[in-house]
C-alpha cells in the first residue's frame, strides 16, 4: 500500500482557545484543506502511530467524505486500528463512550453540532482525547501550533474502506471495526437508569413527543424510547437523519424546535416532550403548556438525580457555565455540595469530573450531562428526566413548582445578536471593560449594580488561568446580565447577552419570564450602548 507526503501550507486557521475547528462545508472540501488540519490534529498530539482511534460523526453533509481521508491519514500516520461507527455515523456523547469503553488514544468527531448542515452550510471537527472529553486547553494550544507550522501531510492511497458492513477489516496496515453506533450507548443507558420504571410508565398511558429534529439522535431515540422501553410507535418524530437536517436547523430550542414547541403548547398536548441537536449533546425539555429553560432543567436533574440508580448515593459536586442561571447553585447549597462557575465551553468540565469532584454539569446553551461521559449527553438528560417523573409520579409541571417554591425561580432569558461585523462587536465588549470598576453603585433601569468584572477561571485541579470569559455585572436583589462573544460561529461575530433574575417571593413566581427580566433587559441594553455600537435593534434569537 502507497503512503504519499504531500506539500502543504499553514491554511486552518483554528483560533486559540477554541476547540475543534467549525467553517463552511466548502471550505472544508477545498483541496488539502481538511487533510491540512487533520495532519495538525495529528501532529498536536503527538502522532498516532501504534495508537487506537475511535471515528465518527453526526451524519451531515460530507461526513463520510471526510472519514475516508481520516482513515487514509490514520494509516499512513501509523495508526494501529480504527474504530468507526455503521456509515460513519457516531453521536458526540456515544463516541464519547465508546473511546472510555474501549481504552483508546481519544478520537475524531466529525459534527459543527447544532450549525445547519449541507455542502452551502456548516461542517467540523474535533478531537477528543482519552477521557472521551474534548481535547484539554494544553492539547489544543498544541494542535493550533500544528496548523501554523504544518509543511507536509500523509496519506494512503487506497480504495474507500466499506463504512456500512459491521465488521473488522483493513486500511493497509490498520485495522478497521465497524460498529453499531446504537449499541454500546444503550447499554450504557440500561446501566445508569431504571429502565423498569420508565416501561411501567410508558405502559400506564404516559405519552411523550421526542423531536430527532432529523439529525443523528433519532435511530439513538427510536432505539431506546420506542423499541426498548415501550413509548408509542410514532414518540419520535423527525427520526431518520438526513445530511443537511431536512433543511432545518438542528438546535434544539423554542425557536428551531417550533414542531414540537406547537405540539406542546397545543391542546391534548402530550405529557412530556424533548428534543436534541445534531450531534445529539444537546437537549431542551419541555411539559404541556411548560418550557423547561436550560438553567431550570439542570437544577431539576440536581435536585432529583437520586431518584436515578446511578446517582442513587447522591451527587459529589455540581458545575455549571458561567453564563447559566444560579438555579442549580441553590439545589447544591441546600444538599451541602460544591457548585463550580466554569467559563463557557464543555471542556472545562472535564477536569473536575476526572477528579471526581462533580456528578453533574450543565449549560445554559441546552448542555446536561454527568461522570456517565466527557461530553454533554442530550438523550442522557431526557432518561433522567422521564426516571425522575417515573420515580416520583408528579408531572413537569408539579416538579417545576416545587424547584421554585423550595428554592427560588431564576427567570431566564438569552439574546443573541448575530452576524455582527467583528469591530462593532468589540467595541461593545470594549465599551463594557472600560466601565467596569465605575458600575457599582450605579442604578440604571430601577436597578442597583452591585459588581461588575470580566469572568477569569482558575481550574481548581490543575490549576490553569483562563482570562476573558465573560462581562459579568451583577444587580441587588439577584439578578445579572453577562456579556460575551461566541466562539462557535462561521460569519462575522455573535454577541451573546444572558439576563437571569432571582424571585423568592412566593406571590412572583409565576410570571411570564418576558415581564420578570423587563428591568434587566433594559439596564443591560442601556449600559453596553448595544444598539448604537451595533446598529441593531433587537436581537436574531431569543432563548
Ligand atoms: C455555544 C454555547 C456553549 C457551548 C458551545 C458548544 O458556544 O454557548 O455553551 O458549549 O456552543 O456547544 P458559543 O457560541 O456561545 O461560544
Ligand atoms: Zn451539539
Amino acid at each position: 500500500m502507497q503512503h504519499d507526503t504531500v506539500a502543504t501550507q499553514p491554511i486552518a486557521g483554528q483560533k486559540p482557545g477554541t476547540s475543534g475547528l467549525r467553517k463552511k462545508t466548502r471550505v472544508f472540501m477545498e483541496p488539502h484543506f481538511l487533510e491540512n488540519y487533520v495532519q495538525s490534529i495529528i501532529d498536536g498530539i503527538g502522532g498516532v502511530s501504534g495508537k487506537n482511534l475511535v471515528v465518527g460523526g453526526d451524519g451531515r453533509y460530507f461526513n463520510d467524505r471526510a472519514i475516508q481521508v481520516i482513515l487514509r491519514m490514520l494509516a499512513a500516520n501509523g495508526a494501529a486500528g480504527a474504530i468507526v461507527g455503521q456509515g460513519g455515523v457516531l453521536s458526540t456523547p456515544a463516541a464519547s463512550h465508546l473511546i472510555r469503553k474501549r481504552g483508546t488514544a481519544g478520537g475524531f468527531i466529525l459534527s459543527a453540532s447544532h450549525n445547519p448542515g449541507g455542502i452551502d452550510a456548516d461542517f467540523g471537527l474535533k478531537f477528543n482525547g482519552a477521557n472521551g472529553g474534548p481535547a484539554s486547553e494544553a492539547v489544543n494550544a498544541k494542535i493550533v501550533e500544528a496548523t501554523t507550522k504544518i509543511s507536509a501531510y500523509h496519506i494512503t492511497t487506497a480504495d474507500d474502506v466499506d463504512l456500512n458492513t459491521i465488521g473488522q477489516t483493513a486500511l493497509g496496515e490498520m485495522s478497521v471495526e465497524i460498529v453499531d453506533p446504537v449499541t454500546d450507548y444503550a447499554a450504557l443507558m440500561d446501566s445508569l437508569f431504571d429502565f423498569d420504571k420508565i416501561r411501567a410508565l410508558f405502559a400506564s398511558g404516559f405519552r411523550m413527543r421526542f423531536d430527532a429534529m432529523h439529525a443523528v439522535t433519532g435511530p439513538y431515540a427510536t432505539a431506546i424510547l420506542e423499541d426498548t422501553l415501550g413509548a408509542a410507535k410514532g414518540t419520535v418524530i423527525n427520526g431518520t437523519p438526513s445530511p443537511d437536517f431536512g433543511g432545518g436547523h438542528p438546535d434544539p430550542n423554542p425557536v428551531w424546535a417550533k414542531t414540537l414547541m406547537d405540539e406542546m403548547y397545543g391542546d391534548n398536548a402530550p405529557d412530556f416532550g424533548a428534543a436534541s441537536d445534531g450531534d445529539g449533546d444537546r437537549n431542551m425539555v419541555v411539559g404541556p403548556h411548560q418550557y423547561v429553560t436550560p438553567s431550570d432543567s439542570l437544577a431539576v436533574l440536581a435536585a432529583h438525580a437520586h431518584r436515578a440508580p446511578a446517582y442513587a448515593k447522591g451527587l459529589a459536586g455540581v458545575a455549571r457555565s458561567m453564563p447559566t442561571s444560579g438555579a442549580v447553585d441553590r439545589v447544591a447549597a441546600a444538599q451541602g455540595i460544591e457548585s463550580y462557575e466554569t467559563p463557557t465551553g464543555w471542556k472545562f468540565f472535564g477536569n473536575l469530573l476526572d477528579a471526581g469532584r462533580v456528578t453533574l454539569c450543565g449549560e445554559e446553551s441546552a448542555g446536561t450531562g454527568s461522570d456517565h461521559v466527557r461530553e454533554k449527553d442530550g438523550l442522557w438528560a431526557v432518561l433522567l428526566w422521564l426516571n425522575i417523573l417515573a420515580q416520583s409520579g408528579q408531572s413537569v409541571a408539579q416538579i417545576m413548582e416545587a424547584l421554585w417554591r423550595d428554592y427560588g425561580r431564576c427567570y431566564y432569558t438569552r439574546y443573541d445578536f448575530e452576524d455582527i461585523e467583528t469591530a462593532k462587536a468589540e467595541a461593545v465588549m470594549d465599551g463594557l471593560r472600560a466601565q467596569l470598576s465605575n458600575l457599582p453603585g450605579r442604578e440604571v433601569a430601577g436597578l442597583t449594580v452591585n459588581f461588575a468584572d470580566e469572568f477569569a477561571y482558575d481550574d481548581p485541579v490543575d490549576g490553569a488561568r483562563t482570562e476573558a470569559q465573560g462581562i459579568r455585572i451583577g444587580f441587588e436583589g439577584g439578578a445579572r446580565a453577562v456579556f460575551r462573544l461566541s466562539g462557535t460561529g462561521t460569519v462575522g461575530a455573535t454577541i451573546r447577552v444572558y439576563l437571569e433574575r432571582l424571585e423568592t417571593a412566593p406571590d412572583a413566581l409565576s410570571l411570564s419570564p418576558q415581564d420578570a427580566l423587563a428591568p434587566v433587559v433594559s439596564a443591560a441594553l442601556t449600559l453596553s450602548d448595544l444598539h448604537n455600537l451595533t446598529g441593531r435593534d433587537a436581537p436574531n434569537v431569543i432563548t
